[in-house]
């Protein structure tokens, strides 16, 4: 008895090294976590060997390369500490995350070198794995490339009663996958379409040991350009549990699933019945249609060129991601694919209020046209200009339309939302959960819906761009402002009269507001302009009268918002 398992375990062993020996040789790395309500990120400076006994200069965070796993609970109030010990300036945005504008490390947020960030916020996303990453504007792609990033996952009750494979590196593992373009001497090039390397979680090569069963990875695509096209080597069909923002509604069985820069995913694969083989996550980029950063050609049309793609093993090819090699059952397996998983309610399209068409273009048209810039309407991103304002709650439908050769991975900061149509048909199943990337093929119109709630702030915009890096750092980029709207304007015009307002229209340079019930305190009024842009706010702790001088304001139509001890109302002034 004992020989026997002797020999099998030598057979096992032997088995995965023969299979290595082709494979995969080099142990998945898999990020250290940080729980609870308290984080701090120390960016910094590494060396970090890609290639064993080489050192490649790199950055990370917490360490030489990537960073760790932030695991957060919905509702919980956390504190980041980002410190920057770079010796550059940087920011960190939270990819997926709806977040303040003020919390979200776009690129207006910097951290000077040695300087730290403080962002706090209350998490309010769903469960599902969000990520982190460098945001300065025209080095995200550097940063990134470097090798700063690291996934957020986030835990909500309603995942939490889900038979679901939830221990961190037993049966639930995190897969950034990435591709890099090194130099001869193994350092890191960047900007650079060469990106010959594929890996995941830094290692190249990979192999990790998983248990015969129920298994769960979450997929991150942290390329700065390359589309992957994920399969497993023997088709074997897999599941997909969540897109960017949640869960599904359902188990969705693949054998392909394709991720764009930015975009996540979590899968299940069931691997019982496996124990002693190994399969691998590859990526079928043989499949890809012209036209897409990682097929044969970049281009929709075939005598494009974009300067450095080619030669490339990788483009237009099948390559290996990581290879499982399936070992014992774990304590507590799962070993049931759920039938359902949650509740995904889409925004319905009758809500909506507001629709914005963007085109993407390239700059320059003609056969040189994928070395960009690309615009988006036209313009390139420019820190100092506003591309829309937003009123908050607005419900909104994005139509996005690509006018370029080459599919763009679009991402909007602060909300998650629903795709409605891909040139007028459904998207599909893998497709219909929350997002907030989306891959805009040659010529396709992508329509999307979303709600901008929660946080408005006049002064610190949000992105929208193209999450391939060269792109969004050559300004494939906009910014927008949620403002507050100011609400039930005509209900309570017409109803409350229990704060008067006058004269209205204001004739002098005086305009009185009077609470009337006694005791009421005037805590602070605004005044916003009828497109609902906030002119000027003031605290003030007046008991019954305040008076308001508006000698200085143009003549025009206002709102005035007025805050009080019993409640808020909000009033249409004239200004003569
Ligand atoms: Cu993942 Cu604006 O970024
Ligand atoms: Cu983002
Ligand atoms: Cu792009």
């Amino acid at each position: 008895m004992k020989k026997q398992l002797l020999q099998t375990a030598f057979l096992l062993v032997f088995g995965f090294m023969l299979s290595g020996a082709v494979h995969a040789q080099n142990q998945l790395l898999i990020p250290d976590t940080l729980s609870g309500t308290n984080f701090t990120l120390n960016l910094q400076n590494g060396q970090y060997q890609f290639y064993s006994g080489v050192n490649t200069t790199t950055m990370g965070a917490n360490g030489n390369i990537l960073g760790p796993t932030l695991i957060m609970k919905k509702g919980d109030f956390v504190d980041i500490k980002v410190k920057n010990q770079l010796g550059d300036t940087t920011t960190i945005h939270w990819h997926g995350m709806h977040v303040s504008a003020a919390n979200d490390g776009g690129p207006h947020t910097t951290i000077a070198p040695g300087a730290v960030w403080n962002p706090k916020f209350t998490v309010m996303d769903k469960a599902a794995t969000y990520w982190y990453h460098p945001h300065l504007h025209t080095h995200t792609n550097e940063q990134v490339s470097m090798g700063i990033a690291g996934l957020i996952i986030v835990r909500d009750n309603e995942e939490a009663a889900l038979n679901l494979p939830r221990t961190y590196g037993v049966d639930d593992f995190p897969l950034v996958i990435q591709t890099k373009d090194f130099d001869d001497n193994k350092q890191i090039v960047v900007p650079s379409n060469s990106d010959d390397v594929a890996m995941v979680n830094a290692t190249i090569d990979a192999y990790v040991d998983v248990p015969q069963q129920v298994v769960r990875f979450r997929l991150l695509n942290g390329s700065s350009q390359r589309v992957f096209n994920v399969g497993l080597s023997d088709n074997r069909t897999f599941y997909q549990i969540a897109s960017d923002g949640g869960l599904l509604s359902e188990p969705l069985s693949l054998t392909r699933l394709q991720l764009a820069p930015g975009e996540r995913a979590e899968i299940l694969i069931d691997f019982s019945g496996l124990q002693g083989k190994a399969v691998e996550l590859k990526s079928y980029a043989s499949e890809f249609p012209n036209g897409i950063y990682g097929a044969t050609n970049p281009g929709m049309n075939t005598s494009m060129v974009l300067n450095g793609y080619k030669p490339n093993p990788l483009n237009g090819s099948d390559f290996n991601l990581v290879s499982f090699r399936v070992g014992a059952t774990g304590s507590q397996p799962v070993t049931t694919i759920p039938a359902t998983l949650v509740n995904v309610s889409p925004i319905p399209e009758s809500d909506a209020t507001v629709t914005r068409d963007l085109t993407f273009s390239p700059q320059t048209r003609g056969m040189d046209q994928l070395n960009g810039k690309f615009l988006i309407n036209d313009v390139s991103f420019d820190m100092n200009v506003i591309n829309y304002t937003i009123q908050l709650n607005n419900v909104e439908i994005w139509t996005l339309e690509n006018n370029s050769a080459i599919a763009h991975p679009f991402h909007i900061h602060d909300v998650q939302f629903y795709i409605l149509d891909r040139d007028g048909n459904a998207p599909p199943a893998s497709e219909q959960g929350r997002k907030d990337v989306v891959l805009v093929k040659p010529q396709e119109t992508v329509r999307f819906i979303t709600v901008f709630e929660d946080f408005a702030d006049d002064t610190v915009p949000y992105m929208y761009h193209c999450h391939m890096l060269t792109h969004e750092d050559q300004g494939m980029m906009g910014q927008f402002n949620v403002v507050s709207r100011v609400t039930g304007v005509n209900d309570h015009f017409a109803e409350n009269t229990r704060l008067s307002v006058f004269p209205n229209p204001v004739q002098g340079d005086f305009l009185t507001v009077k609470a009337s019930s006694v005791g009421e305190t005037i805590l602070s009024y605004a005044l916003y302009s009828l497109t609902g842009e906030k002119l000027l706010q003031q605290k003030t702790n007046l008991t019954g009268e305040l008076k308001l001088n508006v000698s200085n304001i143009p003549e025009g139509l206002y709102f005035i918002k007025i805050q009080t001890t019993t409640g808020q109302d909000v009033r249409k002034i004239v200004i003569n």
